[in-house]
């Protein structure tokens, strides 16, 4: 047990001991070399007594994660799996967040290691069959708003056109143009709503352009207490996607930040890149991660599992809509949007698949 021995030289007084995440380390053997404290109190054992042994000894359904070990080690790079069934042997079976990164263990000996995150079910929202009973009444909900709000429009938009004729060039001018473009914006997104095959115009989008319009239309609106910091990652390729379908989805999260601002506060827009990640139960290469992220009085713990369903609101003036169609043109694109708040930082995760799984 000299590797074991090494390593508990090397972590016990480390890091990994005083982490809230359980944290594994397993050889090339996939035998189990470390447990931090965390990891002790999920599996109900010591670490001396669960070192040792083998996946499948503590796990009874081992078999999808010996596979993500040995292609995390094949391939040196890290994987993320989100949502996963852990059955811990003799024990309970949890739903987690789990991250495989490889690393060389003492004695020139390859290995990985596990953090897992156990995840509230109810806070999940793309457990499956919820998001395809949410999807099939919002879309039908949809329709019915699309056809609704078509026709005012064009009486929003005619009326825009004949102010801009009757005032003089000049700052108002910006006002009407905003009018007019986005009744044309709203009208072309329900034309799409109706349309027969309702089929997205997908096209190649950069994400951070879109982002740039939501932080402009968001501003415009807002008191000059809010403020809209980037925290883009330019390295992130172009999206195959519907731009004007992305834009409102993105708008709607936007809209609610800046609205708990109440025209005071901090929104961050973060976009990152993941490699290997799990959307739904299916892994994709390359997954764009959109953050919007808001420094407001955040959700209530009673309103977290419900936001995403129509019709749910706190506001006097909502509509419980923003998010429900949010989530719904995201689905579309395969993705999904999370939510985690708590006073002071709310953050919707905007995941969209950038690459095709393999
Ligand atoms: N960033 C946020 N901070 C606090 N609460 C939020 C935030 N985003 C959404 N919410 C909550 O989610 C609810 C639903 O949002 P949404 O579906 O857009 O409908 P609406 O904006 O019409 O209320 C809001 O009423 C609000 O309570
Ligand atoms: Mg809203």
């Amino acid at each position: 047990m000299a590797v074991a021995d090494d390593l508990t030289g090397l972590y016990t007084e480390g890091l990994l001991d005083n982490l809230s995440t359980t944290v594994l380390l397993f050889d090339a053997d996939h035998r189990l070399r470390y447990l931090n404290p965390a990891g002790e109190v999920m599996f109900a054992q010591s670490k001396r007594h669960a070192c040792g042994k083998a996946i499948s000894e503590l796990f009874a359904n081992a078999g999808w994660m010996i596979r993500q070990i040995s292609s995390a080690m094949d391939s040196g790079q890290v994987i993320n799996q989100r949502g996963c069934r852990l059955e811990l042997m003799n024990g309970p079976t949890l739903i987690v967040n789990c991250t495989h990164t490889p690393v060389s263990l003492p004695g020139a000996m390859n290995g990985i290691m596990l953090e897992l995150r156990k995840v509230d079910h109810h806070l999940r929202v793309d457990q499956e069959e919820q998001l395809i009973a949410q999807q099939e009444a919002t879309h039908a909900l949809l329709r019915g708003l699309a056809h609704e709000i078509k026709n005012p429009l064009g009486g929003l938009r005619g009326a825009a056109q004949l102010l801009e004729k009757e005032i003089p060039e000049g700052e108002f001018r910006e006002y009407t143009r905003i009018i007019i473009s986005e009744a044309d914006r709203l009208q072309n997104l329900m034309d799409r709503m109706l349309g027969p095959n309702d089929v997205p115009n997908i096209q190649a989008v950069n994400i951070h352009n879109i982002l740039e319009r939501v932080r402009e239309l968001v501003l415009v609106e807002a008191e000059s207490g809010l403020t809209i910091q980037q925290d883009y990652d330019p390295s992130l390729p172009d999206l195959q996607a519907d731009p004007d379908l992305l834009l409102q989805a993105i708008l709607n999260i936007v809209r609610n930040a800046a609205q708990a601002l109440d025209g005071n506060g901090e929104i961050i827009l973060r976009t990152r890149v993941h490699r290997r990640f799990n959307i739904a139960n299916r892994q994709y290469r390359l997954v764009a991660s959109v953050e919007v992220i808001d420094n407001g009085p955040g959700i209530e713990a009673s309103m977290q599992a419900k936001i995403f369903y129509p019709m749910i609101t706190s506001r006097n003036d909502g509509t419980g809509l923003g998010l429900s169609i949010a989530q719904s043109l995201i689905n579309r694109h395969h993705g999904l949007i999370e939510c985690r708040s708590k006073p002071g930082e709310t953050v919707f995760t905007i995941l969209l698949p950038l690459e095709i799984e393999q």
